[in-house]
């Protein structure tokens, strides 16, 4: 349980009453959010210069007045300790907390989520303030968690980021000996005799807008030092904390697959992942389950917080589309079924003037109970109620693992060549949406997790093959597991060095196969991917595009081969017997049609069973715990739909009844389905 104190699904959100100078509104807040059946408000996200308007003055009594209040009236406290914007008069009294970005441009006081990771100023002021509110409310009874900062992110181009880069990749590779060849740099006559001749890679050295680089190398580990960097930031932050106070759990708010930090990484640091889940209208359904997944699988399975979601609307998106009707308690769902055991919102009162004035909150302008967004909250508020400890801590159980890994991901951005199409998410999700769309569920694992507990790893655009790695899948397919893995993977080492003697690299012996060239084409252009017999429930041919391996089976069997092109007749498709278990490699991106069709013949095989037979539209997504299972039904499409639970009976627990048969589903409707024994 993410904290005793308040064992149900934590219902509240951002809240900044310092943005009124009223105790008339703050008393309307709290009748509004017994209403809404809130109970966690996240206090201080921005309010650093507020606790300490001078180098030397703190004050925290404005703070003091806010938990209390709340708490008096039952609503908790996530406490942030309001670092992610850095107090005017600090940037001007030390530039040096201040970022310079990617063009050179030295910023100048604005905006937030904007300091040096590497400034000393900023790194001494952010710990000390964690530190006074810890020894502040370390022994208060409201406070169930503690934010760091907001939504760690960004990069910093200054000099001190540079020296700092030095010190880090000295600490890496020891000489610049070993940086030399990491890095291969005799190319275009790189070579570095002194530490300070390496310059950090943006628009003025290595780098092109969109992430292109001329040295992979630089680029990787730059991406590497700043996530890093703004890592320390964040354990300066949690230590402050944890020296006065060892029990309340810690935690900052990641975004999904946010492409800048390395999550696996930062996930280790943090008691509980939370993050912030803002999907446009048109996200797909599983875009937002793959997500939801994968920051569940940041700590191998725990449960996590859903620190923001919009009520409503968003403001910075092109187009910020209302929810319609139902979608936000759909979707709030949806986070449940996937493993979260909170609903915070962004935010709970619409602030009156800058730019998320026009955000959504559950207390609108209108400042009263009765507009749809509020009664969708309270509806809402009230089944969480209503679920009470239910659900806490309950677990997903799945037989198939994706891998997703940031360093990979990094790899295959700044590659220059062989396509500008190449999108690592995009491959990652199409595979993940073939499995979504049967029901399968599945876990989103980092490359440390241990695959001996699944049935089949899917490991899309495998480029970066890191030490040991090839070793582990060799032992898991040996261990009569199935792997799978597509076009451009086992390339290179982890510094983007090219691995000899064939693609797939270190892959090549668990495949069975050979890639000798990869054409790309524009998306496009299709080729075809002509089943050799029928296969499961393969037959005849499907398109593929993008990426086109051209390999040679090496002991593998061919299941599919290339249906035009010069390369007709190749394979596309191979399966290799290996030790107990087979892998599989897809050597071009193929439609959704053969992916859907593959993975559930592989499934079928492997008896790994969908969690229920539903409409088109319909998601499934089960948690388990004390050995009940609770299976939640999702129904995205806008019409109602009839479901056949087939021969059990359940109880539905937000009917709170039985059913069993046929049942019907209103549009954007949920069940949460337990087993009637
Ligand atoms: C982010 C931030 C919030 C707010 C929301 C608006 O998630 O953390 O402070 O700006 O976006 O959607
Ligand atoms: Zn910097």
């Amino acid at each position: 349980m993410i904290n005793e104190k308040l064992s149900k699904i934590w219902h509240g959100g951002d809240y900044n009453p310092e943005q009124w100078n009223s105790t008339e509104i703050w008393d309307e807040d709290i009748r509004m959010f017994k209403l809404a059946g809130i109970d966690v408000a996240t206090l201080n996200v921005f309010s650093w210069v507020l606790s300490q308007p001078d180098e030397n003055t703190f004050n925290f009594e404005w703070l003091d007045e806010k938990i209390d209040r709340l708490y008096e009236n039952g609503i908790y406290t996530c406490l942030a300790t309001s670092t992610a914007a850095h107090p005017a008069w600090m940037a001007k009294k030390y530039p040096d907390v201040r970022r310079v970005d990617f063009y050179g441009r030295k910023r100048k006081f604005g905006g937030r989520h904007n300091s040096c990771p590497n400034s000393p100023t900023y790194r001494k002021h952010a710990e000390r303030i964690a530190g006074k509110l810890a020894e502040r409310y370390k022994d208060h009874p409201a406070v169930l968690i503690w934010h760091v900062s907001n939504e760690y992110g960004g990069y910093c181009y200054c000099n001190q980021c540079e020296q700092a880069f030095h010190k880090w990749l000295n600490d890496k590779y020891k000489s610049l000996d070993n940086l030399n060849k990491a890095w291969n740099t005799a190319f275009w006559g790189h070579t570095f005799y002194e530490w300070d001749e390496i310059v950090l890679p943006n628009i003025l050295s290595e780098e092109n807008e969109g992430d292109v680089s001329n040295f992979q190398g630089i680029s990787l580990d730059y991406r590497r030092f700043m996530s890093d960097s703004l890592l320390e930031c964040y354990k300066l932050e949690y230590q402050a904390i944890r020296k006065q106070n060892n029990n309340t759990p810690i935690t900052t708010n990641l975004m999904g697959t946010y492409p800048m930090l390395d999550y696996f990484k930062w996930a280790k640091e943090m008691d509980v992942v939370s993050w912030d889940n803002y999907p446009a209208i048109d996200t797909p359904a599983s875009y937002t389950a793959m997500t939801h997944d994968l920051m569940r699988g940041l700590k191998s399975g725990q449960p996590f917080m859903v620190m923001e979601q919009t009520p409503s609307q968003q403001n910075w998106q092109p187009y910020n589309s209302l929810k319609r009707p139902g979608v936000m308690r759909l979707w709030s769902y949806q986070a449940i079924g996937r493993g979260a055991d909170t609903i915070l919102y962004f935010q709970l009162r619409r602030s009156i003037g800058a730019c998320e004035k026009y955000h959504g909150a559950v207390i609108e302008h209108v400042g009263n109970e009765h507009t749809r967004v509020f009664k969708e909250v309270a509806q809402l508020g009230g089944e969480l109620d209503q679920l009470g400890d239910k659900l806490l801590d309950a677990r997903v159980n799945a037989k198939v693992a994706i891998v997703f890994d940031w360093e990979n991901r990094w790899a295959v951005d700044l590659t220059s060549g062989p396509s500008v199409a190449l999108d690592y998410v995009a491959e990652v999700h199409k595979y993940y949406d073939a499995l979504y769309k049967q029901n399968i569920q599945v876990d989103m694992i980092g490359i440390e997790e241990d695959l001996g507990q699944y049935d089949l790893v899917i490991a899309p655009v495998l480029y970066m093959v890191k030490e040991g790695y090839a070793k582990n899948v060799e032992s898991f397919v040996e261990n009569g597991g199935t792997f799978m893995t597509t076009f451009f993977s086992g390339i290179v080492n982890e510094n983007d060095i090219v691995t000899l003697g064939g693609y797939p690299g270190e892959l090549r012996n668990v495949l069975g196969i050979w890639s000798e060239e990869i054409d790309a084409l524009h998306p496009d252009e299709k080729n075809e991917i002509v089943m050799k017999e029928t296969w499961g429930n393969l037959s005849g041919s499907y398109t593929c595009n993008l990426l086109f391996d051209l390999i040679h089976s090496e002991g593998a069997e061919v299941i599919a081969e290339y249906g035009s092109d010069f390369y007709q007749g190749m394979p596309v498709v191979t399966a290799n017997q290996f030790g107990k278990g087979k892998a599989w490699y897809v050597a071009s991106s193929p439609d959704s049609e053969f992916l859907t069709g593959l993975l559930s013949s592989i499934c079928e095989e492997a008896g790994i069973e969908s969690l229920l037979d539903v409409p088109e539209g319909v998601e499934t997504t089960e948690r388990i715990k004390d050995g009940h299972s609770y299976l939640f039904v999702l129904n995205h499409n806008s019409e109602e739909v009839t479901i056949n639970i087939n021969e059990h009976k359940y109880y539905d627990l937000l009917l709170n009844k039985d059913i069993a048969g046929k049942v019907t589903l209103d549009g954007k409707g949920v069940l949460i389905l337990t087993k009637v024994k």
